[in-house]
């Protein structure tokens, strides 16, 4: 193991953003510990990786399981220098509708998960006196959503999760950043009917979707020394779709 090497976690890097995000920090000469829920998502992972990192399995709604896949990072000697939650579901319904279900499981995955995650590892980030935070919000946090009150909140929670948490690690050489995406063109996008699509498309200035590259640039920025001065902050990628 080449310990000058920093290592990084992400979160639902067999697809999509993730993904991106991976590949692009590899390139950086990162090492790279991607999670997806699934053995064939792992795979996925290891064979892009190589020998830049391995995949694992974790679900982040089995939040009895975060802590113990954390410990077995470490047991295996790797400190985690970089943590991205990127990993992330819909379940969307009008709340009128809203089943118990829908709402429980992704505040559970998009929110709890990453009060569980963080939490198992800002202590070691703490005693290296070092570490960045980067978590995948959403555009939808800001400006709400049809049929999303459960994602929207989800995501809207982590901005002051976010805040408090910088507060908190500011003076520990830690910073902790959400990058904030529009829509995006992965399998989460892909859903859309041609109508939902024509109605967000009109929303967007650039007329276009984004790519999970773009996405990937933002969190190498603020992964790289270039962005040291740079905490609790929301960095928006959307083509326009939403300014402060
Ligand atoms: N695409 C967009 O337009 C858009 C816009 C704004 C924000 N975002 C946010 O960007 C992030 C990535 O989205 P994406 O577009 O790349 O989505 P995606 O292509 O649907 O990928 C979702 C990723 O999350 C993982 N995941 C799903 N459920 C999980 C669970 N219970 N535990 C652990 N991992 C889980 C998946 O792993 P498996 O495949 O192994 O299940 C997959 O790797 C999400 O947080 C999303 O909210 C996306």
């Amino acid at each position: 193991m080449n310990s000058n090497k920093k290592t990084a976690l992400i979160t639902g890097a067999n697809r999509g953003i993730g993904k991106a995000i991976a590949k692009k920090l590899i390139r950086k000469g990162i090492r790279v510990i991607g999670t997806s829920t699934t053995q064939e998502g792992v795979n996925v992972i290891n064979n892009y990786l190589k020998e830049n990192g391995f995949g694992i399995v974790l679900n982040l709604s089995n939040i009895d399981s975060i802590a113990e896949k954390i410990h077995e990072i470490y047991k295996k000697k790797y400190s985690i220098d970089i943590l991205i939650n990127n990993a992330g579901i819909k379940e969307d319904n009008l709340l009128i509708n809203m089943k118990d279900k829908e709402w429980n499981n992704v505040i559970t995955v998009n929110l709890s998960a990453i009060f569980y995650l963080t939490k198992s590892i800002i202590r070691s980030m703490i005693k290296k006196r070092q570490g960045r935070i980067i978590t995948i919000g959403s555009v939808i946090a800001h400006i709400g959503n049809n049929g999303q009150a459960n994602y929207s909140c989800s995501k809207s929670g982590l901005i002051g999760f976010h805040k408090s948490l910088a507060l908190e690690v500011a003076s520990k050489g830690i910073t902790v950043n959400i990058v904030s995406p529009g829509l995006i063109k992965t399998d989460f996008t892909k859903t859309l009917n041609s109508k939902q699509y024509l109605k967000y498309l009109s929303k967007i200035p650039m007329k276009r979707l984004g790519c999970p590259e773009e996405v990937a640039d933002a969190v190498a920025f603020l992964v790289s020394e270039k962005s040291s001065y740079i905490t609790g902050h929301t960095l928006h990628i959307n083509g326009g779709m939403y300014m402060i």
